[in-house]
């Protein structure tokens, strides 16, 4: 029987290999990824899912069996023995596949093997998978019907699977994504490693800037909640125009905002970059803890847009102990005073205490009115408690 407790209360944290590798990926990455987690303290700060994205499977075919099969040059040790070593080291591990023939690189995907697939990954000990749209029909109708199809053979599975559902949200899957098994969609094409959009003639689509991440969380904020996250795709931090999705890699501000905005909607947060090599700046994007216990509190009330005036936005959070969330984003190209009231963000005219999260240091208090300088594209990060 599907145990009643949820399987992601709150926001799933974890690491996938697309953004850094796509079909680059292979067992050395993976490995070394599980121990960089470790090193450098990512795990202990919640990061808890080793995800590998498309790509991992023998491309041409099944078996003759019709199984899948794992690469055996890129996983010459097989996705076992690799979900192994990732358990041995207290990660859950999630793998790739596609509603359809293929998926979006073109390998075998999983449509009318559903049950088949699910039993062989529970057989590999897997925990999680993330299921594209690529090469499927257009309408929701169909998409419901192959979400719910692999839902249903992941629960007849024997097995616990965190079901990560990726149609881009054109399918409205914020709708019926949890009926049909989810626990987080994503609700916005694929991000580059950019803050304004970039076209892709070959797609006749947009890769996504961060900017424009805003809107899309903004809308569909109310959406959100535990079991039933919208992602907002994995995170660009840190990648820095190295990796394999476009773009050539944002300011540090910008790479700021981006987490902000990721920590303040719920979104999943799924690191992209190679953290076997990750600096410093990254390092402190990625684990600032008062930053993460925004995206992780317990209420799990995804934040949402107060007022917004010219690019410059005021955003709240309600959060478990009673104090409240305030980020200011400045989304135009000059530095700017961002105000709010009390009133705004739903708190009393009294005395209140407001803390900077990325500095973790308590700013200032005020009791009417609050205003603050925010540079180009930076996000200021308030928490704010009431005497
Ligand atoms: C789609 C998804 C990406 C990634 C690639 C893999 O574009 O949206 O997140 O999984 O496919 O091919």
């Amino acid at each position: 029987m599907a145990s009643s407790m949820p399987l992601a209360p709150t926001p799933p944290m974890g690491w996938n290999s697309w953004n850094m590798f796509g079909s680059a990926i292979n067992e050395d990455a993976v490995r070394g990824t599980a121990d960089a987690l470790i090193a450098s303290g990512l795990k202990d700060c919640g990061y808890n899912y080793i995800v590998i994205d498309d790509c991992w499977s023998v491309k041409e075919s099944r078996d003759s069996d019709g199984n899948l099969v794992a690469d055996p040059e890129k996983f010459p040790g097989g996705m076992k023995a690799l979900a192994d070593y990732v358990h041995s080291l207290g990660f859950k591990f999630g793998i790739y596949s596609d509603a359809a023939e293929k998926t979006c690189a073109g390998y075998p995907g999983s449509l009318g093997f559903e049950e088949q697939d699910a039993k062989l990954w529970a057989s590999w000990d897997i925990d999680f998978l993330k299921y594209d749209y690529c090469a499927a029909p257009e309408d929701q109708a169909t998409a419901i019907e192959r979400y719910t199809t692999m839902g249903n053979a992941l629960k007849n599975s024997g097995r616990e699977f965190l079901f990560s559902l990726c149609e881009w949200g054109g399918r409205s899957p914020h709708l019926w994504g949890r009926e049909a098994g989810g626990h987080m969609w994503r609700v916005s094409g694929d991000i580059f490693d950019t803050w304004v959009n970039v076209w892709m003639p070959t797609w006749n689509g947009y890769g996504l800037g961060v900017d424009v991440s805003l809107d899309i969380a903004a809308d569909l904020h109310s959406y959100g909640g535990p079991d039933r996250w919208n992602d907002l795709d994995m995170l660009v931090v840190g990648l820095k125009g190295k990796g394999h999705i476009p773009g050539g890699g944002l300011t540090f501000l910008e790479y700021q905002t981006h987490m902000s905005l990721w920590a303040f909607a719920c979104s999943p947060l799924m690191i992209g970059c190679d953290v076997r090599a990750m600096d410093t700046e990254t390092a402190g994007l990625l684990m600032n803890r008062e930053v993460l216990a925004i995206n992780q509190d317990a209420l799990g009330i995804p934040g949402y847009r107060v007022k917004q005036n010219r690019g410059l936005e005021v955003w709240r959070k309600p959060l478990s102990d009673g104090t409240t969330a305030v980020a200011l984003f400045n989304r135009g190209s000059a530095g700017a005073d961002i105000k709010f009231t009390a009133s705004e963000i739903g708190m009393l005219d009294s005395s209140k205490l407001v803390r900077n999260l990325w500095k973790q240091e308590d700013i200032a208090d005020f009791t009417t009115d609050f205003s603050c300088r925010v540079q180009p594209h930076e996000t200021v990060l308030l928490k704010i408690t009431g005497a």
